[in-house]
Parts: C-alpha cells; structure tokens; sequence
C-alpha cells in the first residue's frame, strides 16, 4: 500500500495538490484534523531538473544558442532581407517549382535590396536558403519547446509552476519571431537596411530568453553571495554592450575604425566629439566608440571583482574564472573582427561567444560563493 493510500481523505487530496517531487505548491491545502487550511503562499527555491527533463532543457537552450549564430551568419550574408513575407505556418515550405521561384524573386524585385544589388534568379536563391534555415529553426525551437508542455505527465515532471514559466518562455518565442519580422520589414522600405536598433532588440530578447532557460537548469543557491549584486552589475553593463554592438553590425560600423586598441591612434575621434544628443544613436562612428569603450570598462570592473572572488570565495572561483576566459576571447575576437574589416566566421564567433558571457555571467551570480 502506498504512503498516500494510508492517509486520510483530505490529506490524501493535500498530497497530491503539490507538484513534481511531492513538494506543496504555491497556496497548496493541507489537513490538520478536519479542517482544511490553506497554507500561505511561500516561495521556495526551484528543485534540480534531472533526467529526461533536463536533457530536454538543454537541447532546446543549444538549439536557441544555434539560432543564434546563425542569424549572425545570414545578417553578415545580407541575406535578411530576401524572404519578403512573413507566413508564419505556411512558410515552412520551401519554394518547389520554378513558378513558385519565379513569384518569390518578382516579389523581392520591389525592395530597395534588389535595386542595390539586382541579383539574378541564381543569385537570389544563395540568399534565400540562410534566411529559410533560420526562419525553420525558429520555428523548431518553438516547437520543440512547446509541444511537450501539452503533454500532462511531462508538466508533472517539470512541476506546476517551471511548466507555467516554460509556457511563458514558448511565448516569448513567438514573440520573437514576430519582432523578427518587424525588424526585416523595416529593411524593404526605404533603404537595404533593417534598422539597427530594431536589431539590437532582436538580439537582447533572445538573450533573455536563453537567460530564463539557463536558469532553469541552475536554479538560484541558497543565499546571495557578497559579490552577487556587483555580477549582476557587471552582467547588465555587458547585456548593452551586446546591446551597442548588434547596433554597431546593423549601421555597418564595424569597418569604421580598423585598429585596435584605439580609433585611428585617437582615443575620441573628432566625429563621435561632435555627435549630439540622440542623433548618436544613429551615428555609425559614435555607436562603435561607445561598443568598445564601454566593452573595456566592463572588462576593468570584471577583472577586479573575479580577483575578489578568486581571493575570497573558494567554491564559486572555477565560475569566475569560466567568465574570465570567456570576456578575454571577446576583446580578442572583437579585436580580430575590426583588424579584418569584418570577418565573418570571426564576427559569428563574436556574437555567439557575446550571448555566452552573459550567460555565464549569470551563472556566476546564482553561486551561493
Ligand atoms: C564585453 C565585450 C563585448 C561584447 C559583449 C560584445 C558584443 C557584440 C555583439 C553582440 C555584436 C553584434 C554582432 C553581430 O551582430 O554580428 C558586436 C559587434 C561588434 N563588436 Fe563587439 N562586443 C564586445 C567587445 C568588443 C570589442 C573590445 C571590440 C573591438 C575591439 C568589438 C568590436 C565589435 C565590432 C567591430 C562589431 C561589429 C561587427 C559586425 O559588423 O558584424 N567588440 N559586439
């Protein structure tokens, strides 16, 4: 006989109100005598996903981290801008017949990319397929993410309230896809160019939803360490940096200044010192300053607290040092993607290696230390 076929009715129904791994969720009732009580909402830290769910987890999380580079790829291709419709279900089919081509090409025949470039129809196709991978593999993320969550045993597995964030999470990729598309209809208009800020966008949301999936799998440890607050500091000021360089790759900064450390042997050109108010956000130069400058002093201020926590904090030193080495290839590839006008395996590298310091920053201020 089971523990939860001896109890009482009513604590039977107590027991089994909580989620996966018999812990009482939020607001659960429990018995005490007859009387019912509902027990006050307490949060409680997240149980390790372990198994198959987790397996699931980090699937998803690599194939988000995919999507990642390669949409890196296909901006650095200029092949954004060639797929010029957004036909979220249908969409997934690609062209079959030379009919179907030759309707695809006359519709791209009206954006300003075509004017610029004019593509033959061979041509054309080199710049669909990118887009098309990457348009599929959001859309694999989406359900790769959501279609188990329709499943009742595999929620249970997760427990009621980690099924309910991934919900959120499956959300928010469509939510994505469709900033996606803005963002590409803001490059068929005028010029052949989406708008940069757009991009950054872009980029900032699928960070944070790699940040919610990460965190599921590395729930928050006991208290807050002394250096807590200070990671969480630094991991914002290198979010908008990533912020600054998604928006320096969409003004086609990068090629501006090919020296490194400083900008032309200055260290504030001319050009960025007369840039005014928000007009800098559209100013190429003053965006790529602003990129490096503030990337070198979130390095200072990283350098000195992994010192600290290499110093004083024993257990959390190989995650300190994990987003020392990671901050470290950043300046080195960034460093290497100006000195080459903008390679590109080396600027895909860059983003992707931008999306993973951040998540390890993150990770770095979960330690408990
Ligand atoms: C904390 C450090 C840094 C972070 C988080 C970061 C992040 C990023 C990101 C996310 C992009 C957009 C990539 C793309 O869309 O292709 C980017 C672009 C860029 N970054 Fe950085 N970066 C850092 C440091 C640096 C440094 C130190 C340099 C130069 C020495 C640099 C130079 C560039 C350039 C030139 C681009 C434009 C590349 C292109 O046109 O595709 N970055 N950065």
């Amino acid at each position: 006989m089971t523990h939860a076929a001896t109890m009482p009715k009513v604590a039977r129904k107590a027991h089994s109100s909580g989620d996966a791994n018999g812990q009482p969720s939020l607001g659960s009732v429990e018995a005490r005598g007859d009387t019912r009580v509902v027990a006050p909402s307490t949060p409680r830290p997240d149980v390790r996903l372990t198994g198959h769910a987790r397996g699931w987890l980090i699937a998803v999380a690599v194939l988000m981290g995919t999507l990642v580079g390669v949409g890196a790829w296909v901006r650095l291709l200029d092949a954004g801008l060639s797929i010029v419709v957004w036909q979220p279900v249908f969409g997934v089919l690609p062209p079959m017949t030379h009919a179907q081509w030759e309707a695809l090409y006359d519709a791209y025949k009206r954006t300003p990319q075509y004017v610029q470039l004019a593509p033959t129809l061979d041509e054309f196709r080199t710049l669909f397929w990118p887009e098309y991978v990457h348009r599929v593999l959001g859309r694999l993320v989406f359900l790769a993410l959501a279609a188990p969550l329709f499943s009742s045993s595999f929620r249970s597995k997760l427990g009621v309230s980690r099924a309910r964030r991934m919900g959120l999470v499956a959300t928010g990729v469509v939510f994505q896809g469709t900033v996606g598309w803005v963002m590409v209809a803001s490059g068929l208009r005028d010029r052949p160019m989406v708008h940069p800020w757009l991009l950054a966008f872009h980029l900032g949301t699928a960070t944070l939803l790699l940040l919610a999936l990460t965190a599921e799998l590395d729930p928050l440890r006991g208290h807050r360490a002394a250096f807590t607050r200070q990671v969480q500091a630094i991991g914002a000021a290198a979010f908008v940096v990533m912020l600054l360089g998604a928006a320096v790759a969409g003004l086609r900064a990068g090629v501006l200044y090919p020296t490194f450390p400083s900008f032309g042997g200055r260290w504030l050109p001319p050009e960025v010192a007369a840039c005014e108010g928000l007009m800098c956000l559209q100013e190429g130069s003053a965006v790529h300053w602003a990129h490096r400058m503030a990337a070198y002093g979130v390095s200072a201020a990283l350098l000195v607290v992994v010192g600290t926590i290499a110093r004083t904090a024993p257990r959390s030193r190989a995650w300190a040092l994990r987003t020392f080495a990671h901050l470290a290839l950043q300046i080195t590839l960034g460093a290497a993607v100006v000195l080459t006008n903008v390679s590109l395996p080396l600027a895909v590298l860059h983003q992707l290696n931008a999306v993973a310091l951040v998540l390890t920053l993150a990770a770095l201020a979960r330690r408990a230390g």
